[in-house]
């Protein structure tokens, strides 16, 4: 695998990757990578002849609040762990200016209202902090194709918007979400939890697959939702939302949708937040 540090490095080696015939697939991350991350790039490997990962931990979507400083770095674990998944190519920049050029002269994309719900109501500017770094990345490395986690459902769909206007070429892919035994979504912020945090943690998922479950048996929306908060609520883990969403990310309120929707759960276990979501 090839390791870009700076811009200039990142330009020679995709000048040299595109010497091979075929696809390349982007896979961007902050890095602390898991089975999770892994399974993005295992899914670009089957759709592209060449990939590209990047570990950025982006501040502009910490919010002051936020963990940014705390966020875990562990370049040499994770550039071990790109290298015997075959990645070819590894763009961690420096410093902010490898990706930034000019930190004050940032060319910002707005997430718009949508932006504004769920983890956005959260965590205000988190989405276009995350936008402006990813199409900063798609300007940069100009890929075919880029794999983002289900995980992240709020994200993927905001990403999936820009880059319908902005990039109407690129190929995105959406891999699903890849859990611990226990059913936790794998996530960088586990790592902050203790064992029996976890144990608490996988309360969240146990919560929306009842819930699908329920939606599908027709249970009134109202009442599965009064009782999934109720439910989070009995073990501390104060939920932000949690609520019923179409592929677009609108609000449904009704029972008999028919259409690709999840239920969509963000909650906090001392003070680190966690989010996951089942679609159905
Ligand atoms: P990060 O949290 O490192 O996640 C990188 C990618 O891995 C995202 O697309 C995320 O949805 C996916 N991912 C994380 N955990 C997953 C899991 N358990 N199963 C499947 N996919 C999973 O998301 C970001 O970084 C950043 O916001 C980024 C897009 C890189 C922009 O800075």
């Amino acid at each position: 695998m090839i390791i870009s540090r700076t811009r200039k490095e990142l330009e020679i080696a995709l000048n040299k990757l595109s010497e091979i015939p075929g696809k390349l697939a982007l896979i961007p991350t902050m890095g602390n990578l898991h089975q999770g991350h892994l399974s993005l790039l295992t899914i670009a490997k089957k759709k592209a002849s060449k990939t590209i990962s990047t570990i950025f931990v982006n501040p502009l979507q910490f919010g002051k609040n936020d963990d940014f400083e705390k966020y875990p770095r562990t370049h040499e674990d994770d550039i071990k762990k790109l290298n015997d998944e075959g990645c070819d190519l590894l763009f961690l920049p420096l410093n902010n200016k490898e990706v930034f050029s000019s930190i004050d002269n940032i060319k910002t994309i707005k997430s718009g209202t949508l932006g504004l719900e769920l983890c956005g109501k959260i965590r205000p500017g988190h989405f276009d902090g995350v936008l402006t770094v990813v199409n900063r990345l798609f300007e940069i490395i100009k890929p075919d194709i880029a794999v983002f986690g289900a995980k992240d459902y709020q994200q993927e769909i905001l990403i999936r918007q820009m880059a319908k206007s902005l990039y109407p070429n690129l190929e995105l892919i959406k891999a699903p979400i890849i859990r611990a035994d226990n059913g936790v979504a794998l996530s960088s912020r586990n790592n902050y939890l203790s064992e029996p945090e976890l144990e608490i943690a996988t309360n969240l998922y146990k919560c929306l697959y009842k819930s699908s479950i329920s939606y599908k048996e027709n249970i009134d929306l109202k009442v599965i939702i009064d009782e999934a908060k109720k439910y989070l609520n009995s073990y501390n883990l104060s939920p932000d939302y949690f609520e019923l969403r179409d592929e677009n990310l609108n609000k449904i309120n009704v029972n008999g949708y028919d259409g690709k929707k999840a239920f969509l759960g963000s909650v906090n276990i001392n003070k680190t937040r966690l989010i996951d979501n089942i679609e159905f």
